[in-house]
């Protein structure tokens, strides 16, 4: 089978994006750069993209952290050519060799912590409503919030699709809000905001389930450690009781 192929059955990449993976020198067989996507492979050479090894099984899927800057939205592509959470991922050479898929959204004008992965499965348990994962925001809002308005936010607001779940609610100062929801409604931080008369002046995203945006800088990516990526699997499962 030609190599090109062959890492497009592997799950690398698209036959096409293969090619060029091949072409600029990163696939290496039995330890020999190959630059031709036509060479031939029987599947029991050591194949390495990125310095990687494939071709034992799928690889291994990957989780990476973005601090996703406002103006850059989150699908995989979009047709009015703005720039996309998946170009972030541009310059970081092994999540190149991957069909990365954002987990969830953050709107446009939102910025903080998104994960992107290239396995369905744990991205569709992060994001399916029985599972949903705590995710903490922290809003600037116009007006200074009273405490009682941030307790009635906590018991749950009602929106035009209907009351939010009970969320945690602390109010840092008059005019900063941080949020913890188990549910992922559409601008449902801006909505519920707005509904008790706060409209959201900056929105960002600083936990994700067990994992914190830290010190992450805005427009960087980093590859998630085997450590972070379990404790996700495990929140996505409900392992150690629901947390908020
Ligand atoms: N809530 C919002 O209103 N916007 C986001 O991007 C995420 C949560």
């Amino acid at each position: 089978m030609r190599l090109a192929k062959h890492l497009a059955h592997a799950g690398v990449a698209s036959r096409r994006a293969a090619e060029v993976l091949i072409a600029e020198g990163r696939v290496l067989v039995d330890g020999a750069v190959v630059t031709d996507p036509a060479r031939d492979v029987t599947g029991t050479e050591r194949i390495q993209v990125d310095g990687e090894r494939i071709g034992s099984g799928p690889m291994v899927r990957a989780v990476y952290a973005v601090h996703k800057p406002a103006g850059v939205i989150s699908s995989v592509s979009d047709t009015h050519g703005r720039a996309t959470v998946v170009d972030l991922m541009r310059g970081t050479s092994a999540a190149q060799a991957r069909r990365l898929y954002p987990v969830g959204r953050l709107d446009v004008d939102t910025t903080g912590l998104l994960l992107l992965t290239d396995d369905g499965d744990l991205a569709h348990q992060l994001t399916h409503p029985k599972f949903e994962v705590p995710k903490t925001y922290i809003a600037t809002i116009r007006g200074r919030m009273r405490p009682e308005t941030a307790r009635r936010l906590a018991r749950g607001v009602m929106l035009d699709d209907g009351l939010t779940l009970p969320a945690e609610v602390r109010l840092k100062d008059p005019v900063t809000v941080e949020l913890t929801l188990r549910e992922g409604r559409k601008r449902q931080v801006r909505r519920m905001l707005e509904a008790v008369g706060h409209p959201v002046r900056n929105l960002r995203r600083v936990r994700f389930g067990p994992l914190e945006l830290g010190t992450l800088a805005e427009g960087r990516v980093r590859r998630l450690t085997p450590a972070e990526v379990q404790a996700l699997r495990d929140a996505a499962a409900g392992v150690g009781g629901r947390r908020t």
